[in-house]
């Protein structure tokens, strides 16, 4: 296993359109692991393929509190949705950043299990939102596209302002 890099606001590639899975195999399996301890080292409880530069229809998730759910969901597809739920979010592409965003409150999700077995479940509360969160991911959207535009141009600058600072000290320390 290895851990990947995961792209960070702004960062263009973030805004792809992730591509449907034909079919699941041993490299798709890899790269589910691969995911898996980025999103646990990094503290997440999502992680979509694109944030790690992998165009394909597929994230991780869990949302337990002992971080000892993991889930899957390959070509994932809400198929309810019902009530509306407002919380707080944050996203692995934008470190230290949170904002209140709405979501449904209660969602039906179907998609395939790592074995490619297709599966369906409900979910609500913070799982819903995680659920919502990363299929968005997997079609270019992200969190900050429901805030102001004057919120998201804040959020903007001070990401790359940091990542500058970042860069800096890295090429510094060398
Ligand atoms: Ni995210």
């Amino acid at each position: 296993m290895a851990k990947m890099t995961v792209l960070q606001y702004p960062d263009e590639r973030l805004r792809k359109v992730a591509q449907k899975i034909e079919k699941v195999d041993d490299n798709i399996r890899s790269v589910i692991d691969d995911m898996f301890e980025t999103m646990y080292e990094e503290q997440g409880v999502g992680l979509a393929a694109t944030q790690v530069d992998i165009h394909k229809r597929l994230f991780v998730a869990d949302c337990s509190e002992d971080q000892n759910e993991p889930m899957v969901f390959i070509n994932p597809e809400i198929t309810e949705a019902e009530g509306h739920f407002k919380n707080d979010e944050g996203c692995l592409s934008f470190p230290g950043v949170y904002a209140k965003v709405e979501r449904a409150e209660k969602i039906t999700v179907t998609a395939l299990d790592k074995n490619g077995e297709r599966f369906s479940r409900s979910a609500e509360g913070l799982l819903a939102i995680c659920i919502q969160h990363e299929i968005d991911h997997l079609n270019g959207k992200l969190f900050v596209d429901y805030l102001s535009p004057l919120k998201r141009e804040r959020i903007r600058k001070k990401l790359e302002k940091e990542q500058r600072l970042a860069e800096k000290y890295a090429t510094e320390a060398h």
